[in-house]
């Protein structure tokens, strides 16, 4: 499942498509990263990167890697910290992201990052991880292309931060494949059935599941009706899954389920969060769902995360079957 792996070790030995170089704006080389993979690139990087005229801030730009066992080096240049109010955060972020793009546009499908910024440039280590993460996970779930990213970490405080935060971390996943496909449907048997059952009863409950979170019905909700699903992994396991649906200025979110032995780790906020970003970044004004007027406890949580009840509406589900909901909307 997981594409991104935490390893420990020297950045410039890893025979990968692409390693990215934390460097400076010159992109003239200097200590840290940036000298070793100069060192061990070679002379021709130095020449080659004199003619990229510099990097700015939260840019990137590719090299190939030249006797570097990796093919290419994407040189990106990462905030200096001064107090965490001058668009560090904003910046650091931009980093990966960039990097990550340059990767797609040269069909580049493993890359390793060091700790950008969390060396000279003095970044708190945590957040900086907690950037790196969100960033990367964030690209994975829109960019299928991308097999693996390494962070390769150099000193055994980054690789701990890492791997505790991956491990009690929440990935994002998008539904591409039919495997995807079956582990949400999965899913929806489960969820539906212990969390629906005591509020619209087992009956309508194995309707709307063979109706409309069979498989089939998925695969072609996906690939007919421009759902989007996302699948919600904590410790690498299957927990949750939400969908979603871009109508006019707003963003549809038809469903968004936790397993019952996985509520209480953060996995509904994360879900959350992601969602308003990719809501945010599409310039979309509103969120919007519907929740059946006996789900108190979804009531209760969307009007937490800032969802306001906008009253009742009654959805004709088929087979006789009427759902009683509130519409909710979350306003940017
Ligand atoms: N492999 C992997 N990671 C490494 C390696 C290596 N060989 N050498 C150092 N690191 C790690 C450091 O431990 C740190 O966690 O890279 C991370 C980034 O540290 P720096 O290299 O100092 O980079 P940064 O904090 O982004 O500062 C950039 O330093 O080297 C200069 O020219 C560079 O001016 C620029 C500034």
């Amino acid at each position: 499942m997981s594409k991104i792996e935490i390893i420990r070790g020297d950045i410039t030995l890893l025979n990968i498509d692409a390693i990215v170089n934390a460097a400076n704006r010159s992109l003239l080389g200097g200590g840290g990263v940036d000298g070793t993979i100069h060192r061990a690139a070679g002379s021709e990087l130095l020449k080659a990167c004199e003619l990229l005229n510099g990097c700015s801030t939260g840019q990137a730009k590719i090299t190939p890697g030249f006797r570097l066992p990796a093919r290419y080096v994407i040189h990106t240049v990462g905030p200096v910290w001064r107090d965490g109010k001058h668009g560090e955060s904003e910046l650091l972020s931009s980093c990966y992201h960039q990097c990550l793009k340059l990767a797609v546009e040269n069909n580049i499908s493993t890359i390793a990052f060091p700790n950008i910024s969390t060396g000279v440039y003095g970044f708190p280590k945590e957040q900086a991880v907690i950037i790196a993460l969100e960033t990367v996970q964030h690209f994975l779930g829109e960019n299928p292309e991308i097999e693996q990213v390494l962070f390769c970490c150099f000193d055994k405080g980054n690789f701990d931060i890492y791997n505790t935060l991956l491990n009690s971390n929440i990935m994002i996943e998008k539904v591409i494949s039919y495997e995807d496909i079956l582990i949400t449907a999965d899913l929806a048997v489960k969820i539906w059935n212990e969390h629906y059952v005591p509020i619209i009863g087992q009956e309508q409950v194995n309707y709307m599941v063979s109706t409309f979170q069979s498989p089939g019905a998925i695969e072609n909700q996906i690939n007919n009706e421009h759902y989007e699903y996302y699948i919600l992994y904590h410790q690498s396991e299957p927990s949750g899954y939400f969908a979603i649906k871009q109508s006019g200025d707003e963003l549809f979110l038809s469903k968004l389920y936790v397993l019952k032995e996985k509520r209480g780790a953060g996995l509904g906020k994360e879900g959350f969060r992601f969602i308003s970003r990719k809501a945010k970044e599409s310039g979309l004004l509103r969120i919007t769902l519907t929740v059946n007027i006996n789900n108190i406890n979804s009531i209760k949580a969307y009007e937490k995360l800032g969802f306001k009840n906008d009253g009742p509406v009654i959805a004709d589900i088929g087979n006789g079957f009427v759902m009683d909901d509130f519409k909710m909307s979350f306003e940017f």
